[in-house]
């Protein structure tokens, strides 16, 4: 596999082609971003421990029937994945009510949702990635109702197999983003990554931040200690000898 040209740098990952026209590589950077880009800062790592979390959570949502874009981590920093037309759609999935979700609505922080809350977002700095509903996006020209049930099935699905692997490391998923994309056949597939970037995680016991709602907060200092806290609690001993992060 050679990296060749880059095709999309966007404000986290950087994407290229690679000598097989369905794969491509994406390479996760150490750049963090809050509020539509205007906070920016370079965490040491910060890119490969995501990688790593990202591939490990792709692999168990595969083992758990979802197909995913994730084929394989190259280095630490990078992943080989299929090649995707992607979903301008953020599917987002809240089991606890918190960030925007209590600041829009009368809704108290910390509420459980029960069922959990499905919400999309259009992706699309420009227009602040507005909410959508079913007939924006059909208006929009999106996606179609087939479409948006699979998206809605799906991120149900990664919610329930995530929920659980999460419980059992020790942490609430409290919330998070997840993109899809078309394969060549037209299949809808999930790309992107899961990491703390995109989730929201609380420690089970302390209910302490595990993600990057530190950033969001300005508590600077505290995000890759707890990006690793992730990272120890989830991948295996036998993978941690092999990454030397
Ligand atoms: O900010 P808000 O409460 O809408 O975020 C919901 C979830 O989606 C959080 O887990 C957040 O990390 C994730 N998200 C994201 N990228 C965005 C917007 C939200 O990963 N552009």
């Amino acid at each position: 596999m050679t990296k060749k040209d880059l095709i999309n740098s966007g404000k986290v990952k950087s994407v290229f082609t690679t000598d097989n026209d369905d794969e491509v590589l994406i390479e996760f950077r150490d750049d963090m971003t809050a509020g539509d880009g205007e906070r920016k800062e370079v965490m040491s790592k910060k890119g490969s421990y995501n990688a790593v979390i990202s591939s490990k959570i792709f692999k168990v949502l595969e083992d758990g029937g979802v197909k995913t874009q994730f084929i394989n981590l190259i280095k630490t920093n990078e992943i080989l994945a299929t090649k995707l037309e992607m979903i301008p759609i953020e599917v987002i999935i809240r089991n606890i009510a918190t960030g925007s979700l209590v600041r829009t609505y009368p809704i108290e922080d910390g509420t459980p949702l029960n069922p959990p809350i499905v919400q999309m977002d259009f992706k699309d700095d420009e227009f602040h990635d507005p909410m959508l509903n079913d007939s924006i996006i059909k208006a929009l020209g999106i996606a179609t109702q087939e479409e948006i049930d699979t998206l809605k099935d799906l991120a149900f699905k990664v919610n329930d197999i995530l929920k659980e692997f999460f419980d059992d490391a020790g942490i609430i998923l409290v919330d998070f983003k997840i993109e899809f994309g078309k394969d060549k056949d037209g299949n809808i597939v999930l790309g992107d990554e899961i990491s703390p970037d995109s989730c929201r995680l609380w420690d089970k016991e302390t209910f302490e931040m595990l993600d990057k709602e530190l950033f969001r907060k300005g508590e600077d200092d505290k995000v890759m200690e707890a990006y690793v806290e992730v990272y120890n609690r989830i991948i295996p001993d036998e993978d941690k000898a092999k990454f030397d992060l």
